[in-house]
């Protein structure tokens, strides 16, 4: 008899350490700002129309790639808030969340030996989406204090064999929000080297200070090779259901739906008719959720300028990436670890965004989006650090 072992895809990458500091927090009863999920209710209309759908017996196999009502919704909505036309026929596929989303897209249009271009720090799925589609990731940095990346840096990270540029934004870990002109030289090279993108577009209505979000599929030329990636999840506080899609063109959604067909079948019936009245939501929904997170933002900032951090104020998204070289640690897994040991609140070590470890080794991720009480009670543990 040989030796059962795991294969060596599963091998090669290590377990989620964002959902192993949720456990450390759980087993020392500390405030839980390392996962990125909401601690306050989905809006009612939701948890109504999931609930009408279960009545009224959607308890079925909805069509693999989404129910009609629900494609239909999201294509309406693209258009109302970008002005670009989606095809709900051809050109999306509804997933288990956006993860099944990207990791679906890249196995449809990825090939063992191809290369993936992937900006860090990054949502620590993109790794080992890149491993297990068999492609190998090509890592270009956002540079603090702005994130930005050195044009050079990317132009030199693509060649013949890059078949794709993973782009979130705005963006999970730094909260940076790609301005239309990096999003512009993206769009040359993936013309030039005949890329697709696959956008993480997860955090598209959290943006502040003026800063806009810019679906990448509306830039000229990108239309037919890009594949933008979303989810129910964060926009509508629901990360416990599960429902997110893909947009992209007629081509590459015929291999993505088929890669999802076997993934997973489909995605919850009756959470898919209850997407369709969050795609209905009206504006004034949108600008209260952005004003409601931009007070988490800055009251939060606060609380971390106040307890000693170094902080880069993020423009989108919920989170908020520091640096505690200053508070005498130099060892980011340990001090989250402390933190969420002796003091009470979890966080994310900054290594686990980067394939460099040592780029984050100075560097903690918050999360801020909870209740504004949450928030303060972290923050009267937070300030015994110093
Ligand atoms: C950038 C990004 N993409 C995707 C996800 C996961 O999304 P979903 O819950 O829809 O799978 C997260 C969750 O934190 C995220 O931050």
């Amino acid at each position: 008899m040989g030796e059962i072992r795991i294969s060596q895809k599963a091998s090669s990458f290590t377990e989620s350490v964002i959902r192993d500091m949720t456990r450390l927090a759980i087993a020392h009863g500390a405030i839980n700002l390392a996962q990125g999920f909401p601690d306050f209710a989905c809006p009612q209309e939701l948890k109504d129309a999931a609930k009408a759908a279960i009545d009224a017996d959607l308890n079925q196999y909805a069509i693999t790639w989404g129910a009609q009502n629900f494609r239909e919704a999201i294509a309406a909505k693209f258009e109302r808030t970008y002005g670009m036309p989606v095809d709900p026929a051809t050109q999306l596929c509804v997933t288990c969340g956006s993860t099944e989303a990207m990791i679906a897209a890249i196995m449809a249009i990825v090939d063992p030996g191809d290369e993936v271009v992937v900006f860090e720090p990054f949502y620590e799925n993109y790794g080992p989406d890149a491993i297990l589609s068999g492609a190998t990731p090509r890592y270009v940095t956002l540079h603090e204090p702005d994130w930005t990346f050195d044009e050079a840096e990317l132009a030199a990270a693509f060649n013949e064999r890059t078949r794709g540029i993973i782009i979130n934004t705005p963006n999970n870990p730094t909260g940076k929000v790609f301005t239309r002109s990096e999003l512009e030289s993206i769009a040359k090279l993936c013309q030039k080297w005949d890329v697709v993108a696959f956008t993480d577009e997860i955090y598209e209505h959290m943006t502040y200070d003026g800063h806009r979000h810019i679906p990448p599929i509306t830039l000229p030329g990108m239309e037919d090779r890009t594949v933008t990636i979303n989810a129910l999840s964060k926009t509508y506080s629901v990360t416990g259901w599960r429902v997110g899609w893909t947009t992209a063109s007629p081509e590459l959604t015929n291999g993505i739906r088929k890669v999802h067909d076997f993934l997973t079948v489909g995605a919850a019936a009756p959470l898919q008719d209850a997407g369709a009245v969050a795609m209905g939501m009206p504006d004034a929904y949108y600008a209260k959720l952005d004003a409601e997170y931009l007070e988490r933002r800055d009251l939060m900032l606060g609380i971390l300028d106040g307890a000693g951090f170094k902080t880069y104020k993020p423009y989108g998204a919920y989170y908020i990436m520091t640096d505690i070289s200053g508070l005498g640690f130099d060892d980011d897994v340990e001090a989250a670890r402390h933190l969420t040991t002796e003091i009470g609140v979890a966080s994310v070590p900054g290594s686990s965004f980067y394939s460099r470890p040592e780029l984050g080794r100075t560097k903690l991720r918050f999360s801020f989006c909870k209740k504004l009480d949450t928030l303060r009670a972290a923050g009267e543990r937070l300030i015994k650090i110093g």
